[in-house]
């Protein structure tokens, strides 16, 4: 274990639910945070700009009332996503905003960038970066990141291709901070496996698109209910950047999932509204199996729990 900064010491359970553009919303964040994990959402989701300040003011004020309502179960911190890359025109407005609320946990993604580290340490947040390679790891910790997430292959929304053993390893021959691991985990003996290469949190995407409270439609989470890892494509059209994505949403919009063109990556673009290719060509990691309902976040957080618990006792004989 590592030693961990704050806002991820003593969290109920070793998970962060990751960000999910479009999907994730305030109501998801905080029946993550009461079941006791970490809930995130990208910045970008609320949309115009100006609504991240309500956001950020029910999520923050219901945590709070939550935890005087249950001292001695809190609720996990949240975090909230910054895509840092050149077309994000919003950057500068979604930090201001993050600064106001004192937001206890940043993930950055698509780009290391030194003055903004700075300027979460300087109202007491945490960064953390999501990489594909220990190259990448080494540049976002040189640049003041506190600690890293490791999106191995098999990962919903844009991916890497590295095995999650290969890449834990390799970092933790340098860094022993905070690191979660990212790609395909979906139920508590994952989550224990993470921590066994290694990694401190799972960090869980696409098993929370089928909840009540994400934002998907019924269709979406009935896909990934039905689906499994061989309904998974890996493709850079949609966006300039590979990810995984389920093949009948791609049928659906009249291509051949089995034969899709490459895309070109100067085209990558965050700063419009490119939320069309995203609720029409669904992102998802390969996970998905061992998603078998749609269920409440609290329902579907015990379930971690006890499997985690089970898997434990399992491996103690
Ligand atoms: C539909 C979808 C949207 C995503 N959107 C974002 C995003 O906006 N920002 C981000 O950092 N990661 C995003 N991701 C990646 C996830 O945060 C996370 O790395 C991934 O879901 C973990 O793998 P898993 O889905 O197999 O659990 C997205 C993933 C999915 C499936």
């Amino acid at each position: 274990m590592s030693r961990l900064p704050g806002a991820l010491n003593h969290l109920p359970l070793p998970i962060i639910g990751s960000p999910l553009f479009i999907i994730s919303n305030p109501t998801l964040v905080i029946e993550q945070c009461k079941a006791g994990v970490v809930g995130s959402v990208p910045a970008l989701n609320a949309r115009p700009a100006a609504q991240l300040e309500d956001w950020l003011a029910e999520i923050t004020e219901t945590l709070a009332a939550y935890n005087l309502a249950n001292p001695d179960q809190p609720a996990a911190p949240f975090a909230i996503n910054q895509i840092v890359h050149k077309s994000n025109d919003r950057l500068e407005h979604d930090l201001e905003m993050c600064a106001r609320f004192k937001v206890p946990i940043i993930i950055t993604s698509l780009g290391a960038r030194e003055d903004l580290n700075q300027a979460v340490h300087g109202w007491g947040g945490v960064v953390l970066h999501d990489i594909i390679n220990n190259k990448h790891a080494h540049k976002a910790i040189e640049k003041g990141a506190d600690g890293l997430i490791a999106v191995a292959c098999g990962a919903g929304g844009h991916a890497g291709v590295k095995s999650p053993f290969a890449l834990i390893q390799e970092i933790r021959q340098w860094f022993d901070g905070p690191v979660a691991l990212s790609g395909s985990i979906s139920t508590g003996g994952g989550v224990l496996a993470a921590q066994a290469m290694g990694a401190d949190f799972a960090y869980i995407g696409s098993a929370f698109i089928a909840t009540e409270e994400a934002r998907a439609s019924d269709a979406y989470k009935q896909a990934i209910v039905e689906s499994n890892s061989d309904d998974i494509v890996y493709s850079n059209l949609f966006t300039g950047v590979h990810g995984n994505y389920l093949a009948p949403s791609i049928r659906a919009a009249g291509m051949d999932p089995d034969n899709l063109p490459e895309s070109d990556p100067s085209k990558m673009n965050f700063g419009g509204d490119k939320s069309k290719a995203w609720k029409d060509i669904w992102g998802c990691g390969q996970g998905i199996g061992a998603v078998s309902k749609v269920q409440s976040t609290a329902d579907f957080v015990a379930q971690l729990k006890r499997e985690y618990e089970e898997a434990r006792a399992r491996l103690l004989g």
